[in-house]
């Protein structure tokens, strides 16, 4: 329990910062508050806490005028800060900030701003270097004929990258309004399954690219895969079964997997999606199991080569690793059952789908 003069002198996590006088410092004082230099004691940096008074507490348009005031201030001390720093940037920092609105700007201003970095450094004789490290060559032909671009195609799958802003905004609107699924439309041969196999899902399947998931697992429905002769429920299963996707949905006493989990998503899809989702929470653990692994690893190696401080970074980077946020994406020719039963009845909203 803090002691009453503790809790006086904190609120949340902020805690007062008192001056020589040992009062509360006091940074300005309006008509509707009062504001205080206070610590973030989670930040550790002092900021400016705003007390509303008492009096406009049950007035709502009072209220939302003071939010308003206080983003207002916000967003000048945002500006001020960003115009600082590319003030001093010649001096300081090697960066500045671009404002882009959509993924093609920011690919433009990328390839302009990385194509002058290159050119200082050859013209800083760095050009032997630059040419010594060791590049991750494409070996075979990159021409794919009338093959799709697949999901390790993403590396020469170029001139889409609106669509896959577009596909990726529209799913996020649509994650958002749970109903986690995109349709792209396009005539046969239009590059439909190669703009979201080779160029949204790679981006997609990131870390927070859907803010908040931290791991991913996809499907990728291919017509004919794994003898499925054809069916659509089969080819799912098959999809489902990869690698990439859930290999746990397989009945170990199945003698012909991709066939049993077919019927399955036909007549169960229900059970099916119950299935899915005790598969992604074991695929989240599993990963949180790895990566720690890995970390304790990394740690035992730094501390074994008297790397102290950094063993101890890998250390609490361990012991603060969470449970991610985990999806399932589901891609190209969706079954337009599952569809319903998945995304519009509400059956697995652990899934996400762009066809
Ligand atoms: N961005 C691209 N650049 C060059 N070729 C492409 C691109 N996208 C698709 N293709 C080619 O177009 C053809 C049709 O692509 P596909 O993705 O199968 O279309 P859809 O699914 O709409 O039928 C394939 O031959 C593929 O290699
Ligand atoms: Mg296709």
């Amino acid at each position: 329990m803090p002691t009453p003069e503790q809790s006086a002198q904190r609120y949340e996590h902020y805690e007062l910062v008192t001056g020589e006088d040992e009062k509360p410092i006091e940074l300005g004082r309006g008509a509707m508050g009062v504001t205080f230099k206070v610590v973030d004691v989670n930040l550790r940096c002092p900021v400016t806490l705003k007390v509303i008074s008492e009096r406009y507490l049950g007035d709502e348009s009072a209220r939302l005028r003071f939010l308003r005031e206080a983003f207002g201030r916000q967003w000048d001390s945002v500006q001020e800060f960003f115009a600082r720093w590319e003030a001093n940037s010649e001096r300081d920092f090697a960066g500045v900030f671009n404002k882009y609105y959509n993924l093609q700007e920011f690919e433009e201003l990328f390839r302009g701003h990385f194509r002058d970095f290159l050119l200082g450094q050859i013209d800083q004789e760095a050009s032997q270097k630059l040419l010594n490290r060791k590049v991750r060559r494409w070996k075979s032909s990159p021409f794919r004929g009338l093959n799709v671009f697949d999901f390790e195609h993403a590396r020469i799958f170029h001139g889409r990258t609106r669509a896959i802003g577009r596909v990726l905004e529209a799913l996020e609107a649509q994650v958002r309004a749970q109903r986690p699924f995109v349709l792209v439309v396009g005539a046969s041969g239009s590059g439909k399954s190669s703009l979201v196999r080779a160029g949204v899902l790679p981006l997609l399947t990131q870390p927070e690219t859907i803010e908040g998931v931290g791991l991913w697992r996809w499907a990728v429905t291919r017509p004919g895969a794994g003898g499925s002769g054809g069916h659509c429920f089969d080819a799912l299963a098959a999809a489902l079964l990869e690698p990439s996707a859930l290999p746990a949905l397989q009945d170990p006493e199945s003698q012909n997997a991709v066939r049993d989990l077919g019927s399955e998503l036909r007549e169960h899809s229900d059970s099916v999606a119950l299935r899915v989702r005790d598969a992604l929470d074991h695929a989240a653990r599993e990963w949180k199991i790895q990566r720690c692994h890995s970390l304790e690893e990394k740690e035992r190696q730094l501390r074994s080569s008297g790397r102290s401080d950094e063993a101890d970074v890998a250390r609490r980077q361990r012991e603060r690793f969470e449970l991610p946020k985990v999806r399932l994406a589901l891609v190209d020719r969706p079954v337009g059952r599952i569809v319903h039963n998945w995304f519009f009845a509400g059956g697995a909203p652990e899934v996400c789908l762009c066809a």
